[in-house]
């Protein structure tokens, strides 16, 4: 198994361009299963995640291509895909390949709007709690679905297509709300969700499904409106930037110290997270076409913070922001509202020399002068890349395993920060 080397105490300097977001790919890869015409997808970026993904549509009849290359265009800008799902031969998704990766289970609802029938695994993916798809059943059953579910696996149907309805989550899902657009929007009739999630790449989905046929009003609020339609048709869309990437370097450079531009993303995307970085002492400024984040000599203010769907901080940046507090003056609080069992990083974190104390949901990060490098073990996506940034600090050597946690989510990870000076490279096993 590949191992990542690190040796740390290099501030970053230059530039970092930012891929299209992972979790806004993933649901408008998912949504090509639509509609029989072609769907073109920009700004793809090149994960095992989108690969996995490929080959759940694959195996569903979906044909998949990828554009040549334009002039200028290296590995780190995205790729531009096209998805027909025009001769969909298929509508069960496995557990071999579901259970790679959550996200996939999503596959349920296209199929069951546009073929009234689906057979789905229920889903695998990072091992941060028990994470439940009850609330997209619910969606679904809302809709007018039949569901049982047989030998692990979610049988979902419909006599004469979905019909809209009033769908209100009890609790704030992501997941559950890209379901429900997708398969409302070819339902008969109107939907209204209710505390649906605000997230950008809820957004992102609803203005592809939108240029796709779709009709849906007041995506980024907590009520979202969806008139179906008898029919959608292709479209093309560029993937949105990817904010966890860009607060996980923009944190990285927090640590490190170092002048860095992150290129071709957007502050409007994780203004929370920005806003707690400047209180920890980064200097955060937008410049055209990204974000420049500084750290000079200052020390490392400790914050508190609590993760709340978006517009809060997110989930997806606990694990990197604790490695950054790891370093800094003073006590901070950090509790984890959104998944349970996600501190997993803590105690590899130990490793390198930091101070964390856990009670239930809440992690005590007492600040300590220095990390030493250690060998660690990767173990989720988000807490895997937190030990990136914590060895990147770290004096000495840190030695990551278990690295295939990182290819899931951020292209050309080496790279990037290797461009701006980190000494890091990848041992192939
Ligand atoms: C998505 C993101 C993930 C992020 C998470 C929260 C993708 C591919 N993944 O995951 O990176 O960490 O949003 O921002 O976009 N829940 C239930 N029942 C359900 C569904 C969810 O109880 O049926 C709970 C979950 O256990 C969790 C909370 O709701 O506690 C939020 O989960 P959700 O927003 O659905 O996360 P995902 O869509 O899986």
């Amino acid at each position: 198994m590949d191992r990542i080397h690190i040796t740390g105490g290099v501030p970053l300097n230059g530039t970092i361009p930012i891929s299209g977001a992972k979790n806004a790919a993933l649901p408008l890869m998912i949504a090509s299963l639509l509609t029989g015409d072609t769907l073109e997808l920009a700004n793809v970026p090149r994960l095992a995640d989108i690969a996995a993904l490929t080959r759940i549509l694959g195996n569903h009849g979906v044909d998949h291509m990828v554009v040549g290359k334009r002039p200028g265009q290296t590995t780190e800008t995205g790729q531009t895909i096209r998805l027909t799902a025009s001769n969909v031969i298929d509508t069960t998704a496995p557990y071999e390949l579901v259970s790679t990766m959550r996200a996939s289970f999503w596959v349920v609802a296209p199929l069951l709007a546009r073929f009234g029938e689906a057979k789905v695994s229920l889903p695998g993916g990072c091992a941060i709690g028990t994470r439940p798809v009850d609330l997209l059943i619910m969606a679904l059953e809302r809709l007018g679905a039949q569901i049982e579910i047989d030998a692990g696996y979610v049988v979902a149907k419909t006599k004469n297509g979905l019909r809209g309805a009033e769908i209100d989550f009890p609790k704030v899902t992501v997941g559950g709300t890209h379901v429900a657009l997708m398969a409302a929007s070819l339902a008969y009739g109107t939907t209204v969700i209710s505390n649906a999630a605000r997230e950008p790449e809820v957004v992102d989905l609803a203005e592809c499904l939108t240029k796709m046929g779709a009709r849906i009003q007041g995506a980024g609020t907590p009520r979202i409106v969806i008139e179906g339609v008898a029919r959608m048709n292709g479209a093309r869309h560029e993937v949105l930037p990817d904010r966890i990437e860009t607060g996980t370097y923009a944190m990285a450079v927090a640590m490190t110290g170092g002048d860095v531009v992150l290129e071709n993303t957007r502050a409007d995307l994780l203004h929370s997270a920005l806003d707690i970085l400047s209180t920890t002492g980064a200097e955060i400024t937008q410049v055209p076409g990204g974000i420049r984040v500084r750290r000079n000599g200052a020390g490392i203010a400790a914050v508190d913070v609590t993760t709340d769907p978006f517009p809060g901080f997110p989930t997806d940046l606990q694990a990197q922001f604790m490695a950054l507090m790891t370093l800094a003056n003073g006590q901070s609080q950090i509790r984890e509202t959104i998944f349970e069992n996600r501190f997993m990083h803590v105690q590899e974190l130990a490793r390198l020399g930091a101070r964390i104390r856990l009670e239930g949901d809440l992690a005590i990060v007492e600040g300590v002068d220095r990390l030493k490098g250690a060998p660690v073990m990767a173990t989720d996506l988000r807490a895997s890349v937190s030990l990136v940034i914590a060895g990147l600090a770290a004096e000495g050597e840190t030695q990551i395993n278990r690295v295939y946690h990182l290819d899931r989510g951020f292209e050309a990870l080496e790279a990037k920060l290797a461009r701006c000076g980190a000494r890091i490279e990848r041992v192939r096993a």
